[in-house]
């Protein structure tokens, strides 16, 4: 045991370059990914008032963001859509025209270079917001992941790099495997929402994205934020499914879930600083009751964790003051 006065940790920590030198983690741009929500129409930028900095936009002004992530050096950006009618199936998701198809051939189009990863979920485009088909109050998991395979394959039709299914239920990554290879896009990857909780951060995207169920919860899909064995299980089977990126979700109070999840599957894993996460912070901020460095301590600590991707609303402002 190193003891005072040999050990002196103030040793290393008096300024740069040492500080520097002796840095464990580092969260660069590049492992960043920004989420993008995309509406109808063209010159539409509206800000969602419970998230600052956030937008929805229309798909050439989402192209201006897009430019600017890959400008910025950003791994990517998670594409969103609102889209233009709902119905109780969601059929809107699948439409080869529909806002997220269109955003993707823009992006790829356009910004060439840009990793672009599209959110795979029915909620934004079901009458009742639920992530699936409905009888009566219950989600049925078959069923609706037929529906989620039609959609993964238009996003992949689309050209998308990666399909993210943020849906929770049983077998949807095995399901849309299936369905990308039997379409011919084996090589798509899967950056699998493999461990979703039932989180009460989740109130400001479901006002972005125009996503709250119109009853009920989500609980009876989404796991209880008690659990931390289940994720283990959860993330194993989405693995074996054929998922080439595990991602927890959110990410600060589930840091520990993180760290398992890294150290028991030895997979990629990312993890979402969600948007209550994000508000909560950004809030203080623009109160003043928090330095901006806030923001960056908290994206730092969920990689110094393990998350070897980190998904923030903030990604281009953490770029932008390195
Ligand atoms: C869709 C989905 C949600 C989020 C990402 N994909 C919302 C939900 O499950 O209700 C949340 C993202 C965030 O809060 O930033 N299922």
């Amino acid at each position: 045991m190193t003891r005072f006065p040999t050990f002196r940790g103030r040793r290393l920590r008096g300024g740069e370059p040492l500080r520097s030198l002796v840095r464990e983690t580092r969260l660069s741009p590049a492992q960043l990914i920004l989420p993008l929500f995309a509406v109808p129409g063209t010159g539409v930028r509206t800000p969602v008032v419970s998230m600052p900095g956030v937008f929805r936009t229309s798909v050439d002004e989402l192209i201006r963001d897009a430019r600017e992530a890959r400008e910025l050096g950003l791994g990517g950006v998670l594409l969103f859509g609102l889209p233009r009618t709902k119905d109780a199936a969601g059929t809107e998701a699948w439409a080869k025209d529909g806002v997220v198809q269109n955003a993707v051939r823009a992006v790829k189009a356009e910004v060439p270079g840009l990793l672009v990863v599209t959110d795979v979920c029915l909620c934004g485009y079901t009458d009742h917001g639920h992530c699936g088909v409905l009888e009566g109050d219950r989600v049925l998991n078959d069923p609706t992941l037929e529906s989620l395979a039609r959609v993964a394959v238009s996003h992949a039709e689309a050209g998308v790099d990666a399909v993210a299914p943020s849906d929770m239920m049983d077998g949807r990554v095995a399901a849309i495997r299936g369905a990308l290879s039997e379409g011919g896009f084996d090589e798509t990857p899967i950056l699998s929402y493999a461990v979703k909780y039932a989180s009460a951060f989740y109130g400001p995207f479901r006002d972005a994205a125009g996503s709250a169920p119109s009853h009920g919860d989500r609980r009876a899909y989404q796991m209880d934020p008690a659990n931390a064995e289940e994720a283990v299980r959860e993330a194993r089977a989405d693995l074996e499914e054929g998922a080439d990126v595990l991602m927890v979700k959110p990410a600060l109070a589930y840091l520990d879930v993180i760290r398992r999840i890294k150290d028991e599957l030895g997979a990629p894993v990312a993890a979402y600083h969600v948007s209550g996460e994000y508000s909560a912070i950004m809030a203080a901020i623009e109160r003043g009751w928090l330095e901006a460095a806030a923001m960056r301590e908290a994206l730092t600590s969920i990689h110094r964790a393990g998350a070897d991707i980190v998904i923030s609303y903030w990604a281009r402002e953490f770029a932008r003051r390195p």
